[in-house]
């Protein structure tokens, strides 16, 4: 039953009511909820869900991650819809490219996916400015995400224009269409709260506009307690166990597990170990919940200028199972395939009723769940993250590791655990496919007095002022130096003091740069203050402000400034402080490069560029241009970028995004366990190196031949050391406990083919095209480490590496059954053992 069939209470509505459900079963088709689960025409179900995001990735690379999706267990995909990139300028739309929202939602029902749009229409997503248009922001008397007239009409009028365009299409469920659910706002709960009275009503208001709208599939809000009926609240989070809807007749829903999270330049790259994310999933599905969708699935890139923040990376990888270029990110992506094959055994018990729960132990616990039809599945869990637990169930006895659930479809044998991995892992490299290129370049002209600049007194925000068309503006004031000042005959120099709102700020003191100075997303401000070198008579001062992405997440962010506003003062002069604040500015939006499109094929003829010996190197705001032919091969390609610093990149007039390898990743790296409780700082890598080396560059987006790779570079960098990479698998590991439980082994049991205990088989498995080339390490006995790492232990079986070498070389994949008969005989027969290997594919 919908929620609102059971908020109705008068004669009006049953009528309604009557005519709505004619039309629905019309249709042979509904998706309706109770306390257990959503239910798909009449089918209460265990959904499994992933985010991918269509901008973040191109039409080229939709099948391919739908369809890996699919192979890992998915049923639902969900996407935030992305306003600002929807409609760029008010009632101008484009639905094109990477926006194509429909074609995107056909291909997942073309998989036989479902899809849970969440139109938002503020998205948050470390998106610029979390999915609003800038225009928006001046909008005579508006205010994003409150009881606000002007901000309730713009809000109604794109979510109804999305919702008719889906209608329009046939995309609801009850149309014969893939969309089961829909979002109305965003983690609105946290701002609810800061805003009391008039959040409140705004959230009424919002969820009575939504059902209104008629989609015939329900609505959800996430991360907001009271969300008001029908429409069902959802938790977001690392874990989620302990969530309950805010009505007994509502599901219990995670609509963002966390499978990583988001890098910021500056920042260190998060990961989460996949026997966590796993520990987990299994944890919500244990205590009743029914709908779980992974954030994110497919991570993939901001592109352009979309990266939000401000300071978020172009890299929106966010560990997720499919890596940012849509390559399998194993073990996470296997160990959850197999996680969710485990789950769907048990589904007709999941769904039948609550669990009931018993004590194993003091941090054990098992979870039963029975239905009428005598399906019985189990989950036992042990929390302690530091020991193993021996537990005793109806009987037989189970062997827990540390932090982690043991899944029993038949409430007897074990098919998965989420602490043992059986998926393999693999090693990633990125191998130079093209580098030495041949390179042109164009000084960008420092800020001259010409057409589209202007002059006023004191200092302008930068966002009212150039409206996001680009990250740049120019601040250029005079300075006027006495001949008689002091510092001019050998005293100390005059100190510039400049205070931005941010986000970063290179000055340049008579066309020379002076300094940089820039924030982080913590606290985006910028403060820059030192000596400068100026003459006697007029000295130009040129401060160029730059924006590195809009705030998109926090209390009213968009009014949130950015750029110089002062106060700028110099100070160390005969007078001693001069305040600059209010003297004449010059200002220019954008630089010179980006009104004559250099970037683009046409643009870039435009101006004349040098090349040969003449190349500008190491010199801020230069452009580069040079032309290249596709690599052959599909491997997904990048740019390393990091003999560069700070700026943009193009290719065919397609921006790849920013990049800033000149901002190095600070913060602790230190080992990660996967056992206990994870945060966004637990488990960190890069430290001390680029928080972004690699941009990744869509195949789809060359040519064969001739395509125009452009550069802009603020700061100074080395172009000879940009190399065109591709991404690949460098080696693959198995790392397998003897007598782990697998499912396969479960199966072949329970048909009854087999009535002995069966021991597990590492599986190995390059890339198509790829060959095992060599064996760099395998040991039976009691190896440590982990994939690229392992070490020998105490105990090694001495013959662990020939039958490796026997069945794999050569091969593109290869299976080992994991018996010490294999290995030579059992190296030390009273210790649990097991097999590392770790094979290179070239
Ligand atoms: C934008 O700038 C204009 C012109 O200076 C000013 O009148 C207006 O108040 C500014 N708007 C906002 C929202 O800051």
């Amino acid at each position: 039953m919908m929620g609102w069939k059971i908020a109705m209470c008068n004669a009006f509505l049953v009528v309604m009511l009557v005519l709505l459900s004619s039309w629905v079963s019309w249709g042979e088709a509904s998706v309706s909820y109770d306390h257990k689960a959503i239910s798909v025409n009449g089918q209460r179900r265990i959904l499994i869900s992933g985010s991918i995001h269509y901008p973040r990735s191109t039409p080229e690379m939709w099948p391919d991650l739908i369809q890996k999706a699919k192979e890992g267990g998915l049923d639902v995909i969900q996407t935030y819809v992305f306003w600002n990139g929807h409609e760029p300028e008010p009632g101008k739309y484009y639905f094109e490219g990477r926006y194509d929202l429909v074609k995107f939602i056909k291909l997942v029902h073309q998989a036989g996916l479902y899809v849970n749009l969440r139109i938002g229409p503020y998205a948050c997503a470390e998106w610029n400015f979390g999915g609003f248009p800038v225009w928006l922001k001046y909008v005579p008397g508006i205010s994003f995400r409150t009881n606000n007239g002007p901000f309730k009409a713009a809000m109604q009028k794109f979510t109804t224009k999305i919702v008719n365009m889906m209608k329009a299409e046939r995309l609801y469920e009850t149309q014969g269409g893939p969309i089961i659910l829909s979002q109305i706002e965003n983690e609105y709960g946290p701002m609810e709260y800061e805003l009391g009275a008039p959040g409140r009503a705004y959230s009424e208001w919002a969820a009575k506009m939504a059902v209104d709208l008629g989609t015939g599939v329900p609505w959800i809000m996430c991360k907001q307690d009271d969300a008001p009926d029908p429409i069902i609240n959802t938790c977001n989070g690392f874990y989620c166990d302990y969530f309950s809807p805010n009505k007994a007749y509502k599901p219990k829903m995670w609509t963002e597990a966390w499978t990583g999270w988001f890098t910021q330049f500056g920042g260190p790259v998060p990961y989460r170990p996949a026997e966590d994310l796993a520990f987990s999933v299994a944890r919500f599905i244990q205590k009743g919940g029914s709908f779980i969708n992974y954030y994110m699935y497919h991570g993939g890139t901001n592109f352009g200028r979309t990266a939000g923040g401000p300071f978020i990376a172009t890299s929106y990888d966010y560990d997720a199972p499919l890596d940012e270029y849509g390559l399998l990110r194993q073990p996470k992506w296997g160990h959850l395939k197999d996680l969710h094959r485990a789950i769907k055994l048990c589904e007709p018990a999941l769904v039948s009723g609550d669990p009931t729960v018993m004590s194993l132990g003091n941090y054990q616990e098992a979870h039963v769940f029975k239905s009428r039809s005598g399906s019985c599945a189990a989950f036992l869990a042990n929390y302690n993250q530091h020991s193993f637990a021996k537990v005793s169930f109806w009987n037989m006895h189970y062997n827990l590791p540390p932090w982690s659930i043991s899944i029993l479809p038949d409430c007897k044998n074990t098919v998965y655990n989420t602490a043992r991995i059986g998926a393999q892992s693999a090693q990633m490299k990125m191998t130079p496919v093209s580098k030495g290129f041949a390179w042109q370049s164009y000084n960008e002209e420092l800020m001259s007095y010409e057409d589209n600049s202007f002059t006023m007194v004191g200092l302008r925000e930068q966002i009212n002022t150039t409206r996001d068309n680009t990250d740049y503006l120019w601040y250029t004031t005079d300075v006027k130096i006495d001949p008689r000042e002091g510092f001019l005959r050998g005293g100390k120099w005059p100190v510039l003091t400049v205070f931005s709102a941010g986000h970063a700020l290179h000055v340049f003191i008579n066309g020379q740069l002076s300094g940089t100075a820039y924030g982080s997303l913590e606290s985006p401000k910028v403060t820059f203050s030192k000596s400068v070198n100026l003459r006697a008579g007029v000295n130009k001062i040129s401060l160029l402000s730059i924006a590195v992405g809009l705030p998109n997440v926090g209390p009213h962010f968009e009014t949130w400034n950015a750029g110089v506003l002062g106060p700028v003062s110099l100070s160390g002069l005969n007078e001693g402080k001069r305040d600059l604040t209010w003297q004449k500015w010059t200002y220019k939006v954008g630089l010179k490069g980006e009104s004559l499109s250099l970037h683009s094929l046409s643009g870039s003829s435009s101006v004349e560029w040098v090349e040969g010996s003449y190349i500008a190197q190491r010199q801020p705001l230069t452009w580069y241009k040079t032309t290249f032919n596709a690599p052959s091969g599909n491997e997904p390609l990048a740019l390393d970028m990091d003999t560069m610093s700070k700026g943009q990149v193009w290719i065919n007039g397609q921006s790849i995004g920013r990049y800033w390898n000149e901002y190095k990743a600070s913060g602790n790296c230190g080992a990660c366990n996967y056992a206990g409780w994870f945060n966004e700082k637990k488990c960190l890598s890069n430290c001390g190196k680029a928080s972004q080396r690699w941009y990744h560059v869509p195949r789809s987006w060359l040519r064969p031949t001739g395509n125009l790779l452009v550069v802009l570079e603020e700061w100074g960098g080395n172009p000879y050391g940009i190399s065109l990479v591709k991404r690949e698998v460098a080696s693959v590991c198995a790392d397998i406990y003897e007598w782990q439980p697998t499912l396969v082994n479960w199966q072949l049991q329970a048909s009854g083919k087999v009535n002995k205990p069966l021991r597990p088989k590492a599986h190995l498995s390059c890339a198509a095209g790829q060959k095992i080339s060599s064996i760099k390490f395998a040991s039976f006995g009691t190896p440590q480490g982990s994939c690229g790492n392992f070490q020998e232990g105490s105990c090694h079986a001495f013959h662990s590496y020939d039958v490796f070498e026997r069945y794999c070389i050569g091969q593109q994949s290869c299976t080992v059954p994991v018996t010490p008969e294999i290995f030579g005989g059992d190296p030390c027969p009273s210790v649990m053992k097991k097999l590392s290997v770790e094979a290179i594919c070239s």
